[in-house]
């Protein structure tokens, strides 16, 4: 076999022109074989498919269609964000132009580590960042692999702000990775407060800020913007009074509300997010982005010296001291890829009015699902939904039922239904954030789950 060409250099885009039809031909081909959001037979059938198709994945001598082949496998086994059925989870379908991007930076790749692996991808991530933190109404935002780093940041942040007796309150509607995250930094047990409401509730807060026994320890307050079960966001303004009365610090995660930044109509929602020392942004969910595309957004750009670290290497003293930009205190990752680019050029190609009829778009389909179920005999609405997440079931169902209509439509690779737990039960939970879905997909997704309903 001769020298396989590289994705850079002189030749890289004459070497990727027939690789990407090649790609784009079994994007298409495998897409075709799945024929729903995906694919059917559950997990012994998809893993059987995909051996079968692979083959041995190390061969002793190479084999030349192994690109068409693993890329049809996998676009034949995967779950399909941008079928209008594919609802289970924040898990949006990616722009076009924003994965178009995202191939350039894997063709470039720049690591962003130092300043001489990545001169204005440096320049660009300081653009978009300054950016987005200040749509957001903060000073400054780092680059991250989603809501869960940028909670870990968050955090990591408080911790060094206020030392290691800091201790997290958070509702139990708070994302999963926050409490992990103060697991992993070693901080106190969290308290979680209970949210049967589905929001955190300022009264409760009061008191759990109140109460606290003996001399208090420093606090960081964890809302959120966009719960991950039920898109709620938690009472942003009181929270954020309650924090600045009690001395407690403040973090908003906001990785899937903060993508009403972009929309006139809706981001009034977010009032009070600029008033948090910390806010999580993603937009890998409300932002059409391939994975990944986070942002930890910090008011006071103070804060982000903590992170500061010294490698020669990268950031020798006396590079820094001539005008080399020290990006290292950036992020905890060393090499680091330009997920900045695909962010940036989808920015600059919707506009801010583009990105918000976007957003505009799903949460009017999220209404219009609601009124379909509000309307419908047989199915129950837990709440109009706020962001584009809607909770529903059969009237009358075991949380049973709902756990097996859940499964079956996912064996049968018809729909992809996600689930949440309010009021004490299991509900179907349709997440939706695919922009070209017509209302006629909404009332044929109905129609699969009555289907799949025992009579
Ligand atoms: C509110 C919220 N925060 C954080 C996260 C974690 O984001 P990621 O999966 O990008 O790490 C999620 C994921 O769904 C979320 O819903």
């Amino acid at each position: 076999m001769s020298t396989p060409p590289l994705a850079s250099g002189p030749h890289g885009p004459d070497a990727l022109r027939p690789l990407l039809a090649t790609v784009l031909d079994a994007l298409d081909a495998g897409a075709r074989s799945r024929r729903g959001p995906l694919p059917a037979g559950g997990p012994d059938a998809v893993t059987a498919r995909l051996a079968h198709a692979v083959g041995d994945i190390l061969p002793t001598d190479g084999d030349p269609h192994a690109l068409r082949t693993l890329v049809h496998a996998l676009a034949e086994g995967s779950a399909d964000p941008a079928h209008p059925h594919c609802t289970a989870h924040l898990h949006c379908p990616p722009l076009a132009v924003a994965t178009a991007a995202d191939l350039a930076a894997s063709a470039l790749n720049p690591s962003l580590d130092s300043w001489d692996q990545a001169p204005a991808a440096s320049a660009l991530e300081t653009l978009v960042t300054r950016t987005l933190a200040a749509l957001a109404g903060l000073a400054d935002a780092l680059v991250t692999t989603g809501g869960t780093e940028a909670n870990q940041l968050a955090l990591l942040l408080a911790r060094e702000a206020h030392g290691p007796a800091l201790r997290l309150i958070c509702g139990a509607n708070a994302h999963h990775s926050l409490p992990r995250a103060a697991w992993l930094l070693g901080l106190p047990p969290p308290l979680i407060l209970p949210t049967p409401t589905g929001t955190l509730d300022p009264a409760a807060l009061h008191r759990a800020l109140t109460t606290r026994p003996g001399p208090h320890p420093p606090v960081v307050v964890a809302a959120t913007a966009g719960t991950t079960d039920a898109g709620l966001i938690d009472p942003l303004p009181a929270i954020s009074a309650l924090c600045r009365t009690h001395g407690a610090r403040l973090h908003i995660d906001a990785a899937y509300g903060g993508g009403l930044l972009f929309s006139d109509r809706h981001r009034p929602r977010l009032a009070g997010l600029d008033t948090a020392h910390t806010v999580t942004l993603d937009l890998h969910k409300l932002g059409w982005q391939p994975a990944a595309a986070g942002l930890l957004a910090v008011h006071d750009p103070h804060d982000l010296a903590a992170l500061h670290h010294h490698a020669d290497y990268l950031n020798a003293a006396d590079d820094t001291d001539a005008g080399l930009p020290d990006l290292l205190g950036r992020s905890l990752r060393t090499t680091r890829r330009p997920d900045v680019l695909k962010i940036a050029v989808t920015l600059k190609t919707l506009g801010r009015t583009g990105l918000g009829a976007l957003v505009d778009q799903v949460c009017e389909h999220a209404r219009h699902l609601a009124d379909l179920i509000t309307a419908h005999p047989r199915l129950e609405l837990h709440a109009p939904p706020t962001i584009s997440t809607v909770l529903f079931r059969p009237t009358d169902a075991t949380d049973a039922t709902v756990a097996e209509i859940r499964r079956r439509l996912l064996t049968d690779g018809r729909a992809v239904l996600g689930r949440a737990r309010q009021d004490g039960r299991l509900w179907f939970k349709a997440t939706l954030l695919n922009p070209h879905t017509r209302p006629a997909d909404l009332t044929a997704l109905l129609h699969l789950v009555e289907g799949s309903t025992p009579t």
